[in-house]
């Protein structure tokens, strides 16, 4: 990992600040005085002091929380250059990963971890944690169309479990209408084909909650790390 970054991440400075740093001679790795930010550093073997403190190493576990704004791809990497939500979360370890997974223009609360036996937790369908959405979609829907959507319906992945729907607002104009639903199933854009299988489509989507973790006021396109009540709270579902 690159000498600024091993700084940052173990939450003394930001990455300007730490290169601003480095430059200046606050920095020495193994004892010796480096002035180049982007120094190699093995974590667990190099000894790194940052104005003559020792700086300890990065916690094993990262857990975080992204308000991802519509526009960025939930993966990794991609080959064609697209934009990911990686790059909202690049000031912090490169091992981490997005847990599951959001569409394209879908926005709203998102996790990372670097932790697979919470993801697997997280993911695992048996689990069954509830996912909070609010959708806002075209027209006015009729109950017998909301009742469906409850019961389940079909999409080209199966049938839909049993889902709570509650209409929060009709647009004056009926052009569209706003709606929040909790689901525990994971099928690939579940909610979009949700409605679209009642003649309503989905115009924008956003995740508000994972279990018992909301969104909260986090601005859009910035994360945050969870709290270890968080987690715990998580790790037990
Ligand atoms: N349902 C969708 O349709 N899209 C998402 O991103 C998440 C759930």
């Amino acid at each position: 990992m690159r000498l600024e970054k091993y700084i940052a991440t173990s939450g003394i400075a930001s990455r300007r600040s730490v290169k601003k740093s480095v430059r200046d001679g606050a920095v020495t790795v193994n004892g010796e005085s480096i002035l180049v930010p982007g120094h190699p550093i093995e974590e667990g073997v190099d000894v790194v002091e940052f104005e003559g403190k020792q700086v300890e190493p990065l916690a094993e576990c990262t857990y975080l929380m992204l308000n991802k704004p519509a526009g960025y791809l939930t993966t990794r990497r991609d080959e064609r250059g697209r934009p990911t939500v990686m790059e909202l979360v690049a000031d912090l370890p490169d091992t981490i990963y997005p847990v599951g997974r959001l569409d394209l223009e879908t926005e709203g609360l998102l996790l990372f971890t670097n932790d697979g036996d919470f993801a697997y937790r997280l993911l695992h369908p048996s689990h069954e944690v509830e996912k909070t959405y609010l959708a806002w979609v075209k027209g006015v829907l009729r109950d017998d169309a909301i009742q469906r959507l409850r019961q389940g319906v079909t999409i080209p992945s199966g049938t839909t479990a049993p889902a709570k729907i509650k209409r929060l607002r009709e647009n004056k104009d009926d052009t569209s209408t706003k709606f929040e639903v909790v689901i525990h199933e994971g099928k690939k854009r579940q909610v979009r084909l949700m409605f679209k299988a009642v003649g309503h489509p989905v115009i924008r989507l956003k995740r508000t909650r994972i279990g018992n973790l909301g969104l909260g006021n986090l601005p859009l396109g910035q994360y945050r790390l969870l709290t270890p009540e968080e987690i715990s709270k998580l790790m037990v579902v």
